[in-house]
């Protein structure tokens, strides 16, 4: 079997003591002719979110493949259609990384609103000399409108987090959540033109579909309040860079924070880069000790599990168990 990334040992190691593994050790991924050629005649694949899984990888990896484990709950690299077609169960890892994102997606909310990493910068640069009424002054995070796209267990806990700050929650999603959830989580369905024009904080939590892909561009850019704040952790695309840097550049929204960006790496001379009301860091969202550790325990079980030919506890496909 092949796994595409040194992932946390707990994994790693069930793998190693149930099967001889290929582990491919470099910190970048393997270049996509290495990846065709280390997946040749394998029985299972733990891929990465930087790993493609396509017809031509499952074609270089021949009718004996029997499993994918992806080591993430986004599988948007992975051609899950592809993969049904020929009854290869696709494993993710949901759940354990709920909590953890939507620590970093709150996290990058209050560092823009508050202004964090200018003051660092600022303080480093030797620029701080007195307190100043006038200095980095942000938005109140507290009592603030919140407004989440994707309304799913992340979305879920960050509408948790915000209520710690007595925020109001409009949220937006493909379904409603029961009346329950709603006052539960004290949050209120919102159309998208109502959620983008009433947020001052707009926070993505969509899988990256045909849908939601630059979801946000121009257009909406144009709806929200020349204040607004945008934080997405979801993935890159959902998001139309060109867009958000003109909206940024221009002050039709106040400021962005992004875990996630098209592409990835974002290349040091991005245009983003050169602006202050732009923070970016390089897609750490799920990126604590237990959960990474956790993530590995669970894309490990998928691949041995798909490995015996049992059925995988965290399939994304699992009409491949209902197929004849
Ligand atoms: C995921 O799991 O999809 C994240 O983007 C990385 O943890």
């Amino acid at each position: 079997m092949f796994v595409a990334r040194r992932i946390p040992e707990p994994g790693l190691q069930s793998v190693r003591d149930a099967t001889q593994a290929d582990l491919w050790e470099d910190e970048l991924p393997p270049p996509r002719d290495e990846l065709l050629r280390r997946v040749a005649g394998k029985h299972g694949i733990l891929t990465l979110l930087t790993d493609r899984v396509d017809d031509e990888l499952l074609d270089a990896a021949g009718p004996d493949l029997r499993v994918v484990s992806n080591y993430a709950v986004g599988f948007d690299n992975v051609d899950v259609p592809a993969c049904t077609s020929r009854r290869i169960p696709v494993g993710n890892t949901p759940s354990v990384l709920t909590e953890t994102t939507a620590d970093l997606a709150f996290a990058l909310l209050m560092a823009a609103a508050r202004r964090i990493p200018e003051g660092y910068d600022y303080v480093r640069a030797g620029q701080w000399k007195t307190w100043g009424p006038m200095l980095l002054l942000g938005p109140d995070v507290h009592h603030a409108t919140l407004g989440i796209v994707g309304f799913g267990r992340i979305g879920r806990e960050m509408a948790r987090r915000a209520s710690g700050f007595e925020m109001t929650v409009l949220y937006h999603d493909t379904t409603q959540a029961t009346t329950e959830d709603e006052s539960e989580l004290r949050a209120r369905y919102a159309e998208l033109d109502e959620l983008f024009a009433a947020s001052d904080f707009i926070s993505l939590h969509t899988n990256l579909t045909d849908e939601t892909r630059g979801m946000l561009n121009g257009a909406a850019f144009a709806r929200m309040k020349p204040t607004a704040i945008v934080i997405n952790t979801s993935r890159g695309p959902v998001i139309d860079h060109a867009a958000l840097h003109d909206a940024l550049r221009d002050g039709a929204i106040g400021g962005a924070a992004l875990d996630v960006t098209d592409p990835e790496p974002l290349p040091p001379d991005h245009p983003l880069l050169s602006l202050p009301n732009c923070l970016v860091v390089p897609h750490i969202a799920s990126a604590s000790h237990v959960t990474r550790a956790r993530m590995a325990e669970m894309a490990a079980a998928n691949l041995l599990h798909g490995l015996r030919g049992e059925r995988l506890p965290t399939p994304v496909n699992p009409e491949v168990y209902e197929q004849k």
